[in-house]
This record gives C-alpha cells, structure tokens and sequence, in this order.
C-alpha cells in the first residue's frame, strides 16, 4: 500500500509503536512532554546532522520516522541509548527523543516520511 492510516487513541503517551509500511519499518512515537523538552532544549549547532526538532513533527507529541538506523539499516531500539531516545545495537549508534544521530556511526538522522493528521485522531503515512 501506498499509505497507512493510523488511529492515534491507540497509542498511549510515551509507547512507540511499529507500524510496516512500503516494506519498511514506521515508527510511531507518541513523546512525552519530557521527551518533547529534551528534544528542544538541544543546542542544534552540536549536531551532527543539525534539524530543529521543530521542523521534524508537526504535533509535539507524535515523532513518526523511518524505523530505519541511517548507518547500514538496523532496527532501532525506542526508550534505550544515551539520549533517551533510540539505540542501534548493532554498532552502537544513539538517537534522541527527535529521532536525531547523536553518537556512533550512524551519519543522519533518522528518516522523516511525508504525513499529515486528519483530524484529532487520524494519521496518514505517505
Ligand atoms: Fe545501526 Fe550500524 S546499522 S549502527
């Protein structure tokens, strides 16, 4: 397919959720208001692929990325790594709560697909 729908009453405050879409994994992450300050209190000029947090949601609350790690294509791990937000375990490459490479090999951050909200509780992927 080449959209999802997604119904975001079903993933609660602080649950990243899996979706597959196009073959690959999609990251569905409802933050926290702690995760969402961690995010933006970031002095962007320390990073290494530099993006506002705020140019990589449209909600606060909801981080949709490709659950793909930038460096040769893992799977990462939601709530584990050194920033809090996502860790690759196969050569160890950290993202933040904003999906962005901090530390290890991965060169960019994580993939931000084309969405839109449709409504309160509607999420379209693609
Ligand atoms: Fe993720 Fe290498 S594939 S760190």
């Amino acid at each position: 397919l080449a959209t999802i729908e997604i119904k975001l009453s079903d993933i609660p405050e602080g649950r990243n959720v899996t979706f597959k879409w196009r073959g690959k994994p999609l990251f569905v992450n409802h933050r926290t208001a702690e995760e969402v300050e961690m995010a933006r209190r970031v002095d962007i000029s320390t990073l290494r692929d530099p993006q506002r947090d705020e140019d990589r949601v449209e909600r606060p609350e909801w981080l949709i990325v490709i659950g793909v790690c930038t460096h040769l294509g893992c799977i990462p791990i939601h709530g584990s790594g050194d920033f809090g937000g996502f860790y690759c375990p196969c050569h160890g490459s950290h993202y933040d709560t904003s999906g962005r490479t901090r530390k290890g090999p991965a060169p960019t951050n994580l993939e931000v697909p084309s969405y839109q909200f449709v409504g309160e509780d509607l999420l379209i992927v693609g």
